[in-house]
């Protein structure tokens, strides 16, 4: 299906030049729809299902599909797509040897969801095997089980399917309906609301001061803020997207200016994957139409696999290749002598004076019904994720 491309707003070109468009509506979708019944079909995960969406919608900008071999390859050697531009996570279809064998080039496969939900096609230009280890290490630095990105891959089937995809069907986001944009219409509301410069931000936790504070450092500085949580798949400690929301919502309403913030889902599976997942973040938030984007201390790491400014080091390097500038931070805290957030860049006291809590921690105490130290979360933030965690995540 070929892609319709589009230039919606004018401010920051979509990553490769335009907007890209892989959803059908309409005539057309009725016809696929008919069609796909004769197709072969096979059932994709909930996270293949986020990656068909963002292609569909345009976040994914430039692809039209899922990885071939050659893209494949160049994007974890070279961090290039082979058209030449930068691409750092490779996006790709997985199945198991016998299904692919059942699968024949040129036809069109039919995308079903675990719910039997057809939620997109394939047509199918290439199928070929991978090395997971060699995937492992160029994307996550590391070949280790036990970091949830690599595991993730180990468990995939062994051969990837590739070709350019429709979107038929998007994945429902009814809890957050009210914070659902595709990357158009991110783009006609900065428009309407009139800025020409917009900070994006990346998270999977809850708000802290930290994130506040790097946030409205941001917008002393631009026109206005996308808080865009990543709301997919994410790994089994972390805060459950349907509560994180909740907070989100507290915190821009006691918080920020309401004329300066909006609030938006970003749809994805979380990597895990450190620098080069900070790379894709980038994209997809230039792809969104944001004209900034912020990478602070150890952006979508996990453990201690990456360093506190890796990801920003290596985005740096492909800075001049974005159309989007990247605000880089440095580790933030409160600072008990200076009364205020603060970083080594401002503040002259001991590190004995500052307040740490790790991710674990923090956790761990919200779980066990403790409120959080006013310095490192706002109350009103503590309050909801205590309360949602012990109702549970309705999702
Ligand atoms: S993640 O998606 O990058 O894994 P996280 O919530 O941990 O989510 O961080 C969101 C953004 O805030 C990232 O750019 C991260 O680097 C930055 N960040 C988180 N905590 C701090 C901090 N204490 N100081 C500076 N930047 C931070």
């Amino acid at each position: 299906m070929a892609a319709i491309k589009e230039k919606v707003n004018e401010t920051v070109s979509a990553h490769g030049g335009s907007l890209v468009n892989c959803e059908v509506t309409g005539v057309e979708r009725e016809k696929l729809l008919l069609e796909a019944e004769n197709f072969n079909s096979i059932t994709i995960n909930a996270w293949s299902i986020s990656d068909l969406e963002l292609i569909g919608i345009g976040g994914f900008s430039p692809l039209t599909g899922f990885l071939g071999k050659e893209d494949y390859l160049e994007v974890l050697d070279n961090l290039h797509l082979k058209d030449g531009n930068v691409w750092s996570i490779p996006i790709n279809l997985a199945v198991s040897e016998s299904e692919a064998d059942s699968l024949l080039i040129g036809e069109s496969i039919a995308l079903y969801g675990e719910d039997g939900i057809l939620y997109g096609t394939l047509n199918l230009q290439e199928k070929y095997t991978y090395d997971k280890q060699n995937e492992a290490a160029s994307v996550y630095g590391t070949t280790d089980q036990a970091h949830p990105g690599v595991k993730k891959l180990y468990e995939k089937g062994n051969v990837y399917l590739a070709g350019p995809i429709s979107l038929v069907n998007r994945p429902k986001h009814d809890q957050f309906k009210d914070f659902h944009l595709d990357p158009t219409e991110t783009r006609q509301l900065f428009q309407e609301l009139g800025w020409k410069t917009v900070v994006g931000f990346q998270t999977r936790n809850p708000v802290h001061r930290a994130h506040e504070y790097i946030q409205k450092c941001a917008l002393e500085t631009v026109d206005g803020l996308l808080l865009n949580p990543l709301v997919g798949e994410t790994k089994s400690d972390d805060i459950p997207a349907d509560i994180r929301m909740e907070s989100y919502q507290t915190i821009l309403k006691h918080y920020y200016p309401k004329d300066r913030t909006r609030l938006v889902i970003y749809p994805a599976a979380m990597r895990y994957a450190g620098p080069r997942e900070a790379i894709l973040h980038a994209i997809v938030r230039q792809n969104y139409g944001c004209t900034h984007f912020i990478v602070g201390r150890d952006h979508a790491g996990v453990g201690d696999y990456y360093g506190t400014y890796e990801a920003q080091e290596l985005i740096s390097e492909y800075q001049n290749e974005l159309d989007i500038h990247i605000f880089k931070f440095e580790h933030a805290f409160y600072c008990n002598k200076c009364e205020n957030m603060a970083s080594q860049k401002t503040c002259p006291h001991d590190k004995s004076e500052h307040v740490h809590l790790s991710g674990t921690k923090v956790r761990e105490k919200l779980r066990n019904g403790e409120s959080l130290p006013r310095q490192f979360s706002r109350p009103e933030v503590a309050e909801v994720l205590i309360k949602g965690l012990q109702r549970g995540s309705k999702q």
